[in-house]
């Protein structure tokens, strides 16, 4: 059940609700928001019992302002003022400094951990254990990519010297960076491009996603004061009044977007000089597992649960299709609808809970619309549990026979649903995989190398990563993320995020005594930035 009695709710996770959070940061400064503001109901469902009777509610736990276009082109107008076409203190500063304010931000937001993490779990409602794991991953995140600009930034403070040309190279900030994070990992995918960005030297405009907004409010006073005024803004509310006129304007340089693609494809026309506009892309998948004979079932069954259900199956690398082979597919079935079954739903604090409300709005409908389908399509729920719904939660639903002709078969469901398919021969999930709109991971379950290296070839040429006897996952985070087709665009990891966020620029003279002599003074006096040999120790 999802229905949580007020009392039981832990009290380290009772915040004051509702938050009002009425301001956005724009050059350097909290500004208060006097108009509309958009109300963020919990899909965590509240119980309270008076005079024997309960009543149920869902929470209101914040709101927050619904902006317009005006402050739409205020936060532009501060992010390139502080950028000022690099001429701006932030992409002006050394490597050094700009690691500096981003170590006192981590200090600031490590503080406020505990409410970043409840709101996590009331907004989006994850569990405890997912919403604890989201935070501490974001910080180990923050760590690496000083540590890899730091190695970066040693390898670049060195002359070159080729074909009598000397030459130092280093990486430069791109300009003004719009980053929009997914709601699924609001904080950390925010966050993958954010630091990133920031620590190379751009101006920051960033919105959060429209569910996962009020955990950003306890970040906010760290971002206004780690950083100098416009390096950091945020904009709030409804995408086609605030983001339209951000990518129309032609300022923006890049545009760093986790979602869907339709969205990412209406941001990017409308761009007036697609040209000049990079984008860093994560969007859809269809993460398929494909079960060989020789699989041993037990570990298969417990990656595929993992994989298919962890976080409600909200997770763009989830697994969301099975392909099992013929020979094991009513042991598999079995096992894994048992352990399905087995699954606990609950509220985000229940320690036992690895099923939560669903937060979207219409989710569970639309799952229906899904089961529904199948079924005329001559599949069925095969767990007793599958589809039963309790208030915004529904028991997770295994699905089969999937076939083409069933919308879950090319659909991403991003939810708790696990279609499986039935194949006899293997050339059935490749080709699948060659005809999919989508191209990130695949898990392969089997125990015969043979068998696996003809697969790992042809797939490895198919998506951007092959999983062997493992779920598909982003982590670790030093591992390059991307996908291939409708999936990606660009890599993310600590050291590839630092390179999606700039470019090499560099310095050359042609080497002669009056060359040698003027850039030997401008090193040794400090003079610039850029042609410098400063080591970071
Ligand atoms: O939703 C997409 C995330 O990047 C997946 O990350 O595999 O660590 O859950 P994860």
């Amino acid at each position: 059940m999802t229905i949580e009695l007020e009392d039981s709710i832990p009290v380290a996770y009772r915040l004051q609700f509702p938050i009002r959070q009425n301001t956005y940061l724009c050059n350097g400064e909290l500004k208060t928001w006097q108009g509309d503001l958009q109300a963020v109901q919990s899909p965590v469902t509240i119980a309270s019992q008076s005079d024997a009777q309960t009543e149920t509610a869902s929470l209101t736990i914040g709101y927050y302002p619904l902006l317009t276009e005006t402050e739409a082109t205020e936060v532009l107008d501060a992010a390139c003022q502080a950028y000022n076409c690099g001429r701006g203190i932030w992409p002006r500063m050394s490597v050094e400094e700009r690691i500096k304010c981003i170590e006192v931000f981590t200090y600031k937001i490590k503080e406020a951990k505990q409410e970043v993490v409840a709101l996590l779990m009331w907004e989006i409602g994850k569990t405890f254990a997912d919403a604890e794991k989201e935070f501490d991953r974001t910080i180990d995140y923050i760590d690496a990519t000083i540590d890899a600009l730091k190695d970066l930034d040693r390898i670049s403070s060195r002359f070159v010297i080729e074909q009598q040309v000397i030459g130092q190279i280093r990486r430069s900030p791109l300009g003004v960076v719009l980053c929009m994070g997914p709601f699924n990992y609001p904080l950390n995918e925010t966050f993958t491009t954010l630091i990133p960005a920031l620590i190379m030297g751009n101006a920051v405009i960033f919105k959060p996603p429209k569910l996962g907004v009020l955990l950003h409010h306890p970040l906010l006073e760290a971002f206004r004061s780690a950083f100098p005024p416009g390096v950091v803004n945020t904009v709030y509310g409804d995408g086609s009044e605030v983001i339209g006129p951000l990518m129309a304007s032609g300022k923006v340089d890049v545009l760093a977007f986790i979602g869907s693609s339709r969205v990412a494809d209406i941001l990017k026309h409308q761009h007036p000089k697609p040209h000049r506009l990079r984008c860093v892309l994560g969007l859809e998948a269809k993460n398929v597992a494909i079960v060989l004979p020789d699989a041993d079932l037990e570990h298969s069954v417990n990656e595929c649960l993992l994989g298919a259900l962890s976080y409600n199956g909200q997770r763009c690398t989830a697994l969301k299709l099975l392909f099992v082979h013929e020979a094991i597919r009513e042991t598999f079935l079995q096992r894994l609808t048992e352990k399905v079954d087995k699954l606990i739903l609950g509220a985000p604090w229940d320690k036992e809970a690895q099923i939560t409300p669903l937060p979207e709005p219409g989710k569970i409908d639309y799952l229906n619309e899904l089961l529904e389908d199948a079924k005329k399509g001559g599949a069925t729920i095969i767990n007793q549990k599958g589809g039963q719904v309790s208030f915004n939660a529904m028991h997770p639903a295994v699905v089969f026979p999937v076939n083409a002709h069933m919308r879950l078969y090319t659909e991403e469901q991003f939810g708790p649903i696990v279609p499986v398919a039935e194949f006899s021969d293997i050339s059935e999930p490749m080709n699948y995989i060659t005809q999919s709109n989508y191209g990130q991971q695949v898990s392969l379950f089997g125990e015969d190398p043979d068998t696996l290296a003809t697969l790992i070839d042809p797939l490895v040429n198919q998506v951007s990563r092959v999983n062997i006897n493992s779920q598909c996952q982003r982590g670790p985070d030093s591992f390059p993320f991307t996908g291939r087709k409708d999936s990606a665009e660009g890599t993310l990891s600590v050291s590839d995020a630092l390179r999606a966020f700039s470019i090499r620029s560099l310095v050359a003279a042609k080497e002669n005594p009056t060359n040698r002599k003027l850039i030997k003074r401008i090193v040794l006096e400090r003079k610039s930035q850029f042609l410098s040999t400063d080591f970071i120790l």
